[in-house]
């Protein structure tokens, strides 16, 4: 456990972690193993200082493994970015973040969680629908490279009076 708030003790070997500036280096090694058209040191150095973001990642023997990215601005959630590393997917590490944010959302108050995704991205697409995550719509041209994006959107159910997320 590296801090009294920052990480949470289990039997999981996985540890939760609110990532800070000090681990720009890390996130941005796992996000350039995980995407052709990786976020730059900017867009991480950004989304760690705004405070309406909530970066949150899963170590595994210290090393970074799994990472989440989303702007908490109640009663929304956009998700922006979830990366888990090749070596450690089919592991579950994608749904556990999206749980703890869901919790998170619903600690404060949120409806709606929705998301951009790749249409080509079929296992990022099974994620959200395994989730719940309905598509609502389509964004033309989203990406740099032209692709369009499929949103998609989930309702939150009521607030869970006793929910912990961990950090
Ligand atoms: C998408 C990604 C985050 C999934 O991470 P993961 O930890 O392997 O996912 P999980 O093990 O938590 O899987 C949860 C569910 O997602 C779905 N899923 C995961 N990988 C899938 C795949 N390759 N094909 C179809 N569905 C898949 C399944 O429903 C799975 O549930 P199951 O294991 O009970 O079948 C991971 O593949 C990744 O980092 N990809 C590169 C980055 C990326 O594309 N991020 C999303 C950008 S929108």
């Amino acid at each position: 456990m590296t801090s009294g708030d920052d990480a949470i003790k289990g039997k999981s070997p996985y540890t939760l972690v609110r990532l800070k500036e000090s681990d720009l280096l890390a996130v941005m090694a796992l996000e350039q193993a995980c995407f052709v058209q990786p976020w730059t040191r900017d867009n991480f150095l950004g989304e760690l200082r705004r405070k309406v973001t909530v970066a949150m990642g899963l170590r595994y023997d210290g090393m970074l493994v799994a990472q989440c990215f989303f702007w908490l601005i109640s009663p929304e959630i956009h998700l922006l970015n979830v990366a888990v590393a090749p070596r450690f997917r089919g592991l579950g590490l994608a749904r556990r973040l999206l749980t703890v944010m869901f919790s998170i959302g619903r600690k404060a108050g949120v409806k709606t969680v929705f998301l951009e995704a790749r249409p080509s991205n079929l296992s990022a697409i099974g994620l959200y629908k395994s989730l719940g995550f309905e598509v609502a719509g389509v964004r033309p041209d989203y990406y740099e490279d032209g692709e369009d994006a499929v949103l998609m959107t989930l309702e939150m159910g009521p607030p869970e009076p006793a929910a912990g997320y961990g950090f």
